[in-house]
C-alpha cells in the first residue's frame, strides 16, 4: 500500500472470456496473461483526465466521458460524493482492442480497483461491479456482466441474475489452461449481438440450460470430461460462427488435438480452448494460428492458467 499512501497506484487487470461457449452473458473466467494497466493519481485539479493511451494505436477516445477507464472513475466519484477530487489516469492497453477477450472490461476494471484502492476499498465489488457494467454499456452498447465479473473477482464468474445483480463465483479445478488466440479480422460487440437470435425455442433452450447446468458441475466436481462435453452451443455460436472463417474445422482440429472444448471468446473474433494441460494448450494454440496463417490471416495468441485472484497492485 505504499503507492496508495502516496496518492498513486498502478494496477494490472486480466483478460477475460465470456460466455464460455454454453453461458451467454451469464458465464465468463479470467485468464493470467495478457491484461491491461492502469496508473492513477491524485491531482489539484477538480477533475478526472485521463493524460495517454499507450498501446491502441490511437484507436480508443482520449474524452474522460467517452473512454470507458475514466467515465467509471468519473462515476465512482459522483456515487461516494468526492466529486471534488482531481484524478489523472494513465492507461496501458496490453491486449488487442476488439478482440472479445474483454478489452474494455480489463481496463474498466483496473480503473475501479485503482481508484477504489486509492479511497481504502470504500466501495464493495457488488457497487464496483454496477459501475463497471455501466463502463460496458457505454464500450459497447449493452451492459452484459460477464467480462467485468471474472476480471474483478478472478475465477469462473456465474451471473445468476442481472435485476437484482447476483454474481457468484466458482471453483477452478486444478490445471485447467486456456488457449486464447485473437485473429485479426474485425467483429464488433455491437453487431455480434445484433445478428443473434432473439428468441428461441423451448427445446433448444432446454438443452442450453443442461449444458450450464453441466458445466457447473464439472467445474465443482473436477470432471473435466463433463466440463469438455457441456461446452456446447446450439443458440448463439451457430449464428457468431459466420463471422470467424473456417471455425468448425478450427473447432474440429482443436478437440482432435486434446482440447476439452472450443468456442468463441466473448463476442469474438477471438477463440479459445480449454485443456488439462500446458503442452496441449500450447499444441491447439499452434494448430489454430497456423490455419489462420494459411488463410492469410495474421494472428496474436496466449496460453495461460485460470487467473484466480483478479486484478491486483503492481
Ligand atoms: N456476453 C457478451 C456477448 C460478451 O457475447 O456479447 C461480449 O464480450
Amino acid at each position: 500500500m505504499i503507492f496508495h499512501d502516496s496518492g498513486s497506484i498502478k494496477v494490472f487487470a486480466p483478460a477475460t472470456v465470456a460466455n464460455v461457449v454454453c453461458g451467454f452473458d451469464i458465464l465468463g473466467f479470467a485468464v493470467d496473461t495478457p491484461g491491461d494497466e492502469v496508473i492513477a493519481r491524485f491531482t489539484d485539479k477538480r477533475s478526472v483526465t485521463l493524460k495517454a493511451i499507450h498501446g491502441d494505436d490511437g484507436i480508443l477516445p482520449l474524452d474522460p466521458e467517452k473512454n470507458t477507464v475514466s467515465a467509471v472513475v468519473i462515476n465512482y466519484l459522483k456515487k461516494t460524493g468526492e466529486t471534488g477530487q482531481g484524478v489523472e489516469l494513465e492507461l496501458f492497453k496490453k491486449m488487442p482492442v476488439g478482440s472479445g477477450m474483454g478489452s474494455s472490461a480489463a481496463s474498466t476494471v483496473a480503473g475501479l480497483f485503482a481508484i477504489n484502492t486509492l479511497y481504502d476499498n470504500r466501495l464493495p465489488y457488488n457497487e464496483l461491479l454496477l459501475l463497471a457494467m455501466e463502463g460496458e454499456r457505454l464500450a459497447c452498447g449493452q451492459g452484459h456482466a460477464d467480462n467485468v465479473s471474472p476480471a474483478l473477482l478472478g475465477g469462473f464468474a456465474l451471473i445468476r441474475s442481472y435485476d437484482p445483480l447476483d454474481v457468484i463465483r466458482l471453483p477452478v479445478p486444478k490445471g485447467l489452461v486456456c488457449s486464447l488466440i485473437h485473429p485479426h479480422i474485425e467483429v464488433q460487440t455491437r453487431e455480434a449481438r445484433r445478428i443473434i437470435r432473439k428468441q428461441i425455442p423451448l427445446k433448444d433452450a432446454v438443452i442450453q440450460w443442461g449444458n450450464v447446468a453441466g458445466f457447473i458441475s464439472g467445474l465443482y466436481q473436477e470432471d473435466y470430461d463433463l466440463i469438455g462435453r457441456s461446452m456446447q452451443d446450439i443458440i448463439i455460436e451457430p449464428v457468431r460462427s459466420i463471422l470467424i472463417p473456417d471455425f468448425y474445422v478450427l473447432k474440429q482440429k482443436a478437440l482432435n488435438a486434446g482440447a476439452l472444448g472450443f468456442g468463441i471468446s466473448g463476442s469474438g473474433p477471438a477463440v479459445f480452448a480449454l485443456s488439462r494441460d500446458e503442452q496441449t494448450a500450447h499444441e491447439i494454440t499452434n494448430i489454430v494460428k497456423r490455419h489462420f496463417q494459411s488463410q492469410d490471416i495474421g494472428s496474436d495468441s496466449y496460453v495461460s492458467f485460470i487467473n484466480k485472484e483478479g486484478p491486483r497492485i503492481i
